[in-house]
């Protein structure tokens, strides 16, 4: 099928921040072959969208920009206790996690209601309560975005790290993800009880032999009541990575502030809630203009209706030098902005 490319589109539909931009070329495409057609129009530069929940559009974008809904999802293999689950880059990533838990397939679960599509997943190695992507990955297919071939990145030529990854650096726009391949546990699941609220929050459930769907239970009532909907207030989930620092700035910090949260790093450094310095500083639900941050966790910046990406921009680099001011740390955006 011949794919339909549309001039002039309006992005608002297509990014949860809620953001108001034209796409100068836009079409969708649901397969491979669709991919590579996209690609052939010719049209540069190409940007390709999932579930537009990581991105910050501060203008209108030239060039073409291609919707990915490559939507397959397959149980490839079983073994022992393990089955490898291919999921299309376009399935939205909280369909995929709820198919597997119903399937009884473990892996996923601290991960759910993580917005955003499995294509989008790799690129910063997803991850929450305890859980990233990388642990239950075997590998993912993706497109050269110069010549349309195909090729597949085992988990060390990803190169994952924390919201980290080969396709947010070195390939930075040279690879369109097409396809993920997860593998997860058919029986004798690896619970992951140990991060924050989970416990307390399986507790407050009544459930005590804790299972696959208890526990994305657990995380999905924890997520509503922290984090906002994009679907009634325009968010991109964290905006900002906990920054990673020094014992040593971590012990100055200790001076003034004796309940800092940290989390200990395998190198000997520690990595510090950006929420909890943003708080700090008290931008914590301040409202600036039509954006701000949010007034249950200051990590995550909003669209109250209407911003425009440079508005959250500014705001975003205000939080930025504010923290540096107050704490000598430099957080670092999560959010691409384009
Ligand atoms: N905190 C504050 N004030 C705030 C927010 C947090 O003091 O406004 C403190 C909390 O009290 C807690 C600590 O910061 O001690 C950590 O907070 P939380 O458990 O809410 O998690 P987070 O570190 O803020 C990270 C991820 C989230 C993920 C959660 C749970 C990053 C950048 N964010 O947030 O991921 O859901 O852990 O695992 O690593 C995302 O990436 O979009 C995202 C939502």
């Amino acid at each position: 099928m011949a794919i339909k490319i549309q001039h002039n589109v309006s992005l608002l539909p297509y990014n949860t921040f809620g953001i108001d931009v034209k796409a100068a070329f836009f079409t969708s495409v649901r397969t491979e072959g669709e991919m590579r057609e996209a690609l052939r129009s010719g049209i540069s530069p190409v940007l390709v969208i999932g579930g537009g929940s990581n991105i910050l559009f501060t203008r209108d974008v030239a060039g073409l920009v291609i919707k990915n809904d490559i939507s397959d999802f397959r149980i490839v293999r079983q073994f022992k206790n393990r089955a490898w689950v291919d999921a299309g880059a376009g399935v939205p990533w909280h369909d995929l996690v709820i198919r597997t838990v119903e399937a009884n397939l473990g892996g996923l679960e601290n991960m759910s209601l993580i917005p955003g599509t499995v294509g989008a997943a790799p690129v910063q190695n997803i991850g929450a309560y305890g859980v990233e992507l990388k642990d239950v990955f075997v590998s993912l297919k993706a497109m050269e975005t110069a010549t349309g071939r195909t090729r597949t990145f085992n988990l060390k030529a990803c190169a994952f790290g924390y919201r980290d990854s080969i396709f947010k650096r070195e390939l930075n726009g040279k690879y369109i993800i097409l396809s993920v391949r997860v593998s997860l546990t058919t029986h004798r699941h690896n619970l992951n009880l140990s991060y924050g609220d989970i416990g307390k929050t399986l507790a407050s459930m009544g459930v005590d032999k804790p299972g696959i769907r208890d526990i994305s239970q657990a995380v999905c009532h924890i997520r509503r009541s922290k984090l906002p909907d994009p679907a009634e207030i325009g968010n991109c989930g964290s905006f900002f990575k906990n920054p990673e620092t020094d014992i040593a700035v971590l012990n100055e910090i200790r001076k003034t502030h004796p309940d800092v949260p940290s989390y200990p790093l395998s190198d000997g450094r520690v990595k510090v809630p950006a929420g909890w310095l943003i708080e700090q500083c008290g931008w914590k639900g301040k409202k600036v203009g039509n954006t701000g941050s949010y007034a249950r966790q200051a990590l995550v910046l909003v669209n109250y209706g209407g911003a425009t990406g440079e508005e959250v921009k500014n705001l975003s680099d205000q939080i930025i030098l504010s923290v540096q001011n107050t704490f000598g740390i430099t957080l670092e955006r999560e959010v691409n902005i384009i």
